[in-house]
């Protein structure tokens, strides 16, 4: 049985669906900070199984000795569950170290207790900053990140690599997501960004329904060839089929501790990803150019030849079927919203 924090959460979900449909067994922790225990039904709808639900909190020590002593047969973790909104980790980065870095520790803690060794980790490919050498491979330099939220995970991977050097069992792979966009193909879940959304995909489709009047471009005098940024777009279900991957390396080869990018390989400037949207979803998007946005670096994107080489995994799903489905989503999140 796995256990998947954060598993109500836009890449939880995605990846407890992958799970599912793949005969494994879940339990999810969320403390629904940023989600919503309806999620629950889509990932239902979906794949016609139920996971188990329990609603707490991974620093919490007692809710999580309960949850291994109630489901014994947790054998590995997917630990999704963090804080991610990069300005607010500048605002109040205690509350980010204190639910990111202690979360794992009071986690890796807890596997220790109950004898669990296996756990795959959210990284991010923030810790490459702007990389010097395009499309950046594994064997770049980790910076310091532009944000607490990036240091965090900087952090989290040291600590991984730690408690694996420790000499305890424990196996321990971190993945360095690039841009994780669009939904299931069945548009019953998604991203579910609270508030003003600060990601492209986001506040393209809220702009395309209505709710926002104009997307902004930050920055169009970037040295990239149309002046936007680029970065490495990746789709949801694939990016969910890399942590099934993922896991079932960790189950079956002799790894100890190990990192991967998760990208597609190619970049795409802000201006493709718009026109991308416009001709899939057949819609003309309000948009203008802003100035460009602080910590924004100009461009990133993953050489993911070790995935390939080692997980036999690569994304498949193209940029336009994904923002597709991401308008697909935007479009039934927010007619079930009006029917409540
Ligand atoms: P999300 O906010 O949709 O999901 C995270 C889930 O964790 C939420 O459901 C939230 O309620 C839960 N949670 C937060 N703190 C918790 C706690 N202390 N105890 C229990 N539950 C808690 O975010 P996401 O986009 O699905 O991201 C998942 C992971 O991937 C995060 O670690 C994030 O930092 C990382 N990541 C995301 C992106 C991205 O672009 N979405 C990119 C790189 C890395
Ligand atoms: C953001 C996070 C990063 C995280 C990554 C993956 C910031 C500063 N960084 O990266 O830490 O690892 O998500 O989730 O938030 N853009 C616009 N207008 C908008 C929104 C975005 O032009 O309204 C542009 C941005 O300038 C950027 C691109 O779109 O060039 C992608 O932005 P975003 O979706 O926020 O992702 P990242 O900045 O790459």
């Amino acid at each position: 049985m796995i256990l998947v924090t954060g598993g109500t959460g836009y890449i939880g979900s995605h990846t407890v669906v992958a799970l599912l449909d793949k005969g494994y067994e879940v339990v999810i922790i969320d403390n629904l900070s940023n989600s919503e225990e309806s999620v629950l039904n889509g990932i239902k709808k979906i794949t016609g199984k139920t996971p188990a639900f329990v609603k707490g909190d991974v620093k919490n020590q007692q809710t999580l000795d309960k949850l291994f002593q109630d489901y014994p047969k947790i054998n590995a973790i997917i630990h999704f569950a963090a804080f991610k909104a990069v300005g607010e980790s500048v605002e109040q980065p205690l509350k980010y170290y204190d639910n990111n870095v202690n979360g794992l520790i009071q986690l890796l803690k807890t596997m220790e207790s109950h004898s669990v060794n296996k756990i795959v980790f959210s990284s991010s490919c923030t810790v490459y900053g702007q990389p010097g050498i395009l499309p950046v491979d594994e064997t770049a330099p980790v910076v310091k990140p532009e944000s607490p939220y990036g240091n965090t995970k900087k952090i989290n991977e040291e600590i991984l690599f730690d408690a694996v050097k420790s000499g305890k069992g424990l196996k321990a792979i971190s993945l360095r997501y690039f841009n994780p966009i669009g939904a299931h193909p069945s548009a019953l879940i998604g991203e579910l960004p609270i508030g003003v959304p600060n990601n492209l995909l986001p506040y393209i489709t809220q702009t395309a329904i209505g709710i926002r009047k104009e997307l902004k471009v930050f920055g169009n005098n970037y040295n990239t060839p149309d002046g936007t940024c680029i970065r490495d777009y990746i789709n949801i279900n694939d990016l969910a089929n890399a942590h099934v991957v993922a896991l079932e390396y960790l189950f079956n080869q002799n790894v100890e501790y190990d990192v991967f990018n998760l990208g597609t390989g190619k970049g795409s400037s802000v201006l493709e990803v718009i026109s991308a949207f416009e001709k899939s979803c057949n819609i003309s998007l309000n948009y203008s150019f802003a100035p460009p946005r602080n910590g924004d670096v100009e461009k990133v994107w993953a050489n993911p030849a070790k995935a390939k080489k080692i997980l036999n995994w690569k994304a498949k799903i193209s940029l336009e079927d994904t923002v597709l489905s991401a308008w697909e989503w935007e479009n039934h999140y927010r007619k079930q919203l009006k029917n409540n």
